[in-house]
């Protein structure tokens, strides 16, 4: 089988550091270049984290640009409280050694999406800004761009606030942008995520493995989403921007269903909601393929297979 090409819009961020991790490792993805958003933590700490990992995953060729360093309209908030005030707590690596792209990460977006053979897929792993920001730039990208597959918004519950998700609280506007634009699209939402969960053996089986990968992911994966943790009651941190990659490989661990997603802008109480209606009920929106469950025990053995490899 064809290997996929994928562009990587990120915040690293403890699991946007295990998401690229797993993609670096999958032979199923060829990971054309990583664009970099302010999110978890600011640009200058995300796009540095985004360079260490992939020194750590020995793919210091791989292009690397900093994007967008806010939202469009609204102050930048960070989750430190979640990933440590790196970003990547727990991992201690140094600083890295690659360079940074000098071009913007949305004009990289741009250019790498235009110029690709064939329609390009594109992950998200974090607020939705340069994507936006690229699609009001240049339109004409839909056409070449195959299916963006986005971790973000719950279906029944958010992580900021009551009813909304990080990743599209940060950026509610960028949110909307990108789900009105009518791009075939897969939302892997909180409901999912939360099936999929660190527990303590799934942590000792991924630190047994002996590798670096391994072990700098369950060196992070010991510290992170504490508070995650406590607020539901789990048994071990959700890893939520894994699920978008391990979608990409093996998109049979999920189940989806078609829904149109709307993303709430205006209200204070419900900012960043996203509701999802079923395709039967009217709407002027685009249908996204909307994930409901994964096999978590499933998606964990690809982890642990693919961080196996040194
Ligand atoms: C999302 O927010 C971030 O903190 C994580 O990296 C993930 O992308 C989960 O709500
Ligand atoms: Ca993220």
């Amino acid at each position: 089988m064809a290997s996929k090409s994928i562009l990587i819009d990120c915040d690293p961020g403890v699991d946007d550091a295990i998401a690229l991790m797993l993609a670096l490792r999958s032979p199923e993805l060829t990971v054309e270049a990583i664009t970099v958003v302010a999110g978890n933590v600011p640009l200058d700490l995300t796009q540095a984290n985004a360079r260490r990992i992939c020194e750590l995953m020995q793919r210091s060729d791989l292009p690397v640009y900093a994007g967008c360093p806010r939202p469009m309209l609204r102050p930048l908030i960070t989750a430190a409280h979640v990933h440590g005030k790196t970003g990547l707590d727990g991992a201690n690596l140094p600083a890295p050694e690659m360079p940074l792209c000098p071009q913007h990460g949305v004009n990289a977006l741009i250019q790498q999406v235009l110029a690709a053979p064939e329609p390009i897929t594109i992950a998200t792993l974090g607020p939705l800004t340069n994507l936006a920001i690229a699609l009001i730039q240049a339109p004409r990208l839909i056409d070449h761009i195959a299916e963006v597959v986005v971790m973000g918004g719950g279906l029944t519950f958010g992580n900021v606030t009551p009813v909304a998700e990080f990743n599209i609280y940060v950026d509610p506007h960028a949110a909307r942008v990108v789900f009105e634009a009518g791009l075939p699209m897969t939302l892997i939402s909180l409901d999912v995520t939360h099936q999929v969960l660190t527990t303590p053996d799934r942590l000792s089986a991924l630190r047994s493995l002996g590798t670096p990968a391994s072990q700098v992911a369950a060196a992070m994966l010991a510290h992170y989403g504490k508070t995650d943790c406590a607020t539901w009651n789990l048994l071990g941190p959700p890893l939520h921007d894994p699920c978008v990659i391990a979608y990409l490989i093996a998109p049979d661990l999920f189940h989806g269903e078609p829904g149109h997603v709307a993303v709430e802008t205006d209200s204070p109480l419900t900012l960043g909601q996203t509701v999802v209606s079923s395709p039967s009920q009217d709407s002027p929106l685009p249908p996204v393929n909307v994930i409901k469950s994964v096999d978590a025990d499933g998606l964990y053995r690809l982890l642990c297979d693919r961080l196996a490899i040194a």
